[in-house]
């Protein structure tokens, strides 16, 4: 696949600048402020109660900041941090092992949880309800089931797939946040953070401008960030004004709503081809070289966030929105 600069999955060499970047505390996270509203209650009246917090399911877009809202809530709680991930855990075995090595009142963070194995799953059940673990000792007739007593913990899982959750699961966590896209103004002051952190001189408008072609996405926020950095050492003084940080991105491809050549193929391609549509995803999918289910999780949801893209029963329809931010003219039907 073409690597994207606006691509919300994070890349090998960005892991560890992401992880200086992270917000420490709720007062740091930026933006997100239902979910934060309701964490922080919710982490209040488990301190008071001097209880593990409920268990906590976080869903969303990549990049959006579930990661860094897990340990975030294992700060708040004042509880170390323990991560891990659903394809990581491969038997039953593991998950007993790691859950009978958790301190009590630990968190337990499950990236990917949407890929636990079912047999692994279903260890979890009895854990999360009742914190204790079923293990079968011996085998055939001779074979008897033992509990054994686990601490108490907060089980955070993130997923950016919440609907291929199984539902046994998903009703066991008491706590359901869903992440949103963030708005123009909230990921302007990420950028200013983030310039701040790593001494850029940059205007409040050059932020915004910057903030504006993100997708929504703190991730993308902080690449295209570094980008446009590379390029005011290079072509410019070091500081980033907004003719900049224009200049830049447009060199680089994206354009004023942070959609890229791939996005453009995309949408040109179902106006030219299929009339604006409808078009099942499958075609699409074919027409730009791409898997059905990465146009589906990756290419999708922000061209549907910003209206763009809507979905039908009879496929994939572009709105005259789309018209306007190519200047095209939209056909009389
Ligand atoms: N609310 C926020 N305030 C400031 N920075 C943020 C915020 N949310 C995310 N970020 C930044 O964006 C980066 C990506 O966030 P994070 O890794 O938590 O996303 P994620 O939802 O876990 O993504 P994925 O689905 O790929 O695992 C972090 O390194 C952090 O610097
Ligand atoms: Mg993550």
């Amino acid at each position: 696949m073409d690597e994207r600069l606006v691509s919300a999955e994070v890349e090998i060499e960005e892991q560890s600048l992401e992880q200086s970047l992270r917000p420490q505390s709720i007062a740091q996270y930026i933006g997100q402020d239902k979910v934060k509203n309701n964490l922080s209650i919710f982490i209040e009246a488990a301190k008071i109660r001097q209880e593990p917090l409920d268990h906590v399911l976080l869903y969303g877009p990549p990049g959006l900041g579930k990661t860094t809202l897990a340990s975030i809530i294992a700060n708040e709680m004042g509880v170390q941090l323990r991560t891990t991930s659903g394809p990581a855990i491969e038997r039953p075995g593991d998950l007993a092992a790691i859950l009978t090595a958790l301190e009590p009142g630990d968190v337990l963070f499950i990236d990917e949880i949407h890929r636990l194995h079912r047999t692994v799953e279903e260890v979890l059940y009895p854990a999360m309800e009742d914190f204790c673990l079923d293990i079968v000792i011996g085998k055939g007739p001779a074979a008897r089931s033992v509990r054994l007593d686990l601490p108490p913990f907060t089980l955070v899982g993130a997923t950016t797939r919440a609907g291929m959750l199984s539902a046994p699961l998903r009703d066991r966590f008491g706590v359901l946040s869903r992440l949103e896209y963030y708005n123009v103004e909230d990921l302007s002051t990420i950028v200013t953070r983030t310039s701040d952190v790593f001494n850029i001189d940059i205007t409040a408008l050059a932020s915004e401008e910057i903030a504006r072609r993100s997708r929504g996405t703190p991730r993308i926020a902080n690449r295209l960030l570094r980008r446009v950095r590379d390029f005011a050492q290079v072509r410019g003084n070091g500081s980033i004004t907004t003719d900049l940080a224009t200049t830049a991105l447009e060199m680089l491809q994206v354009d004023k709503l942070g959609l890229d050549h791939i996005d453009h193929k995309l949408l040109i391609g179902m106006i030219e081809k299929y009339r604006g549509g409808p078009v099942g995803v499958d075609t699409i999918a074919a027409s730009i070289g791409e898997e059905s289910d990465t146009i589906e999780d990756v290419y999708e949801p922000y061209l549907m966030q910003i209206g763009f893209l809507q979905r039908t029963p009879r496929g994939r329809v572009v709105t005259s929105q789309v018209y306007d931010h190519f200047k095209m003219e939209v056909p009389a039907d």
